[in-house]
């Protein structure tokens, strides 16, 4: 049993052994995707430092300069695999540190002056998401965009279109697809709207408390693209987690709307449906039965999406009952945050591809008509004539098999007012496209040209 005397010396002090493992936890492994953002926030942080109005300056321009291509170096370590968290760093935060430390000496202590791991992880877990969720958008739009050619190509073929999953009124293929379409443009405003959340600053909150020195939170914020600083500085430090659930919130919408498209291809592409194939290629085959090849990529989507609900809930369970301040608690709401984040992205991308190999077969989809299906029209065109809808209705279902030579491509040719099979707006999606297009350059556009400037030294 360790009582203390296996204790670890560490950049803030001696710890037990085995609470610096149980503390750090996965840290040290999960840090290694916050590096970066570690160092550009460094950098942010260093610049401003160096501006202070306090004399003598915290640090010098040179040494800010020196800093910030230090923490160039320790990015391009990262990206080639090479920087080390250690168990005594506990996180990558204290790892940067004691790198700069080793390599400046006494300007290395001092990149800490005023600010906190509470914000410090706050700023990394931001910086992360926004390049990430611009990612996702990205790819996001994508899956609409394939979603939406599917179903021009196919817009006049007819589709039967179901209620508990039971054949009910004429549909076509361009309203099934863009049906999707529309629900993934949808999942992308709420993706939206959790960028411009995510899109504020918390540096400078330190602990949560701010700090008695006339640090200028507004500069780091613009040196790191960041529409905002975060203003209450308890606010910024308590707004982690909850940042985090909220965007998992979004990505479940999302991979809910992904389980749902694959469902639907799982089904449509069965042998005794026949509407819809996917490449061979997407398929596995089976260890002992040479004829099968499998839908096993939709099924893990199915999968993925009951994980990533779960992920969300995860992460509100571990904040509903935290106190406000920072609470260590929040540290475990990293994993699954980074998990859902990839396993998100990896989902839609490869939904994507299945969407833009998927093709459609007419003659199945028509042959699946049966004279049920043309039933509501038939009511619908006695109203026409004046009859009472329900005298109608009754009359059709007296008379059902006198339906069986309707035109589906006729039915469907039909329906001409906003939405339906025939008065569908592609444009309209193409428009919603290029617009979450616009805004996903410009977020990248505007962020990628703040770190430049920063590395750069404000050249
Ligand atoms: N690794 C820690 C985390 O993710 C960093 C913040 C530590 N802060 C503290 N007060 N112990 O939360």
């Amino acid at each position: 049993m360790s009582t203390g005397e296996q204790a670890h010396s560490t950049t803030v002090g001696t710890i037990d052994e085995e609470i610096l493992a149980f503390t750090a936890g996965k840290d040290l492994v999960l840090d290694h995707q916050l590096t970066e953002a570690d160092c550009i926030g460094s950098a942010a942080h260093a610049v401003m430092l160096s501006k202070m109005p306090v004399t003598p300056p915290v640090l010098t321009k040179e040494e800010a300069d020196s800093l910030c291509k230090e923490l160039a170096r320790i990015q391009q370590m990262a990206v080639m695999g090479e920087f080390e968290i250690r168990p005594e760093d506990q996180d990558v935060h204290l790892a940067v540190e004691r790198t700069l430390t080793e390599r400046l000496g006494d300007v290395g202590k001092k990149i800490h002056t005023g600010r906190s791991r509470n914000d410090q992880v706050a700023l990394d877990l931001r910086l992360f998401a926004k390049e990430r969720l611009l990612d996702l958008m990205s790819d996001t739009a994508e899956l609409a965009e394939s979603l939406t050619l599917f179903a021009e190509k196919y817009a006049d073929i007819p589709m039967v279109g179901r209620t508990h999953m039971q054949p009910a009124m004429p549909s076509s293929v361009g309203l099934w697809s863009t049906a999707y379409a529309e629900a993934v443009l949808e999942d992308l405003q709420s993706l939206r709207h959790v960028y411009t959340l995510n899109d504020q600053c918390p540096l400078g909150a330190a602990a949560g408390y701010g700090v008695p020195l006339p640090i200028d939170r507004k500069l780091t914020s613009d040196l790191l693209g960041f529409s905002r600083p975060i203003h209450n500085v308890a606010h910024a430090i308590q707004s982690r987690g909850k940042l985090e659930y909220q965007i998992l919130q979004a990505l479940g919408q999302l991979m809910i709307t992904l389980s749902r498209i694959a469902q639907d291809l799982m089904i449509f592409t069965l042998p005794e449906f026949g509407y819809f194939s996917i490449p061979k290629a997407f398929g596995t085959g089976s260890s002992i039965m040479p004829n099968k090849n499998n839908p096993d990529v939709l099924e893990l989507i199915r999968s993925k999406a009951a994980q990533v609900v779960g992920q969300g809930t995860t992460v509100g369970m571990i904040l509903h009952a935290a106190p406000g301040g920072y609470n260590r608690d929040l540290q475990d709401a990293k994993e699954p945050f980074l998990e859902g984040m990839a396993t998100t992205r990896a989902s839609v991308r490869i939904l994507s591809r299945c969407i833009a190999g998927l093709k459609a077969h007419p003659d199945r989809l028509r042959a699946a008509f049966d004279g049920g299906v043309f039933a509501t029209d038939a009511a619908l065109a006695l109203v026409a004539k004046g009859v009472p809808f329900r005298d109608a209705y009754h009359s059709v279902k007296d008379s059902l098999e006198d339906l069986e030579n309707e035109d589906p491509d006729r039915a469907i040719g039909r329906k001409k007012h906003l939405g339906a099979t025939a008065g569908i707006s592609f444009g309209l999606y193409r428009d919603r496209i290029a617009a979450s297009r616009g805004f996903i350059r410009q977020g990248r556009e505007h962020f990628h040209a703040a770190v430049r400037r920063l590395f750069a030294g404000g050249k």
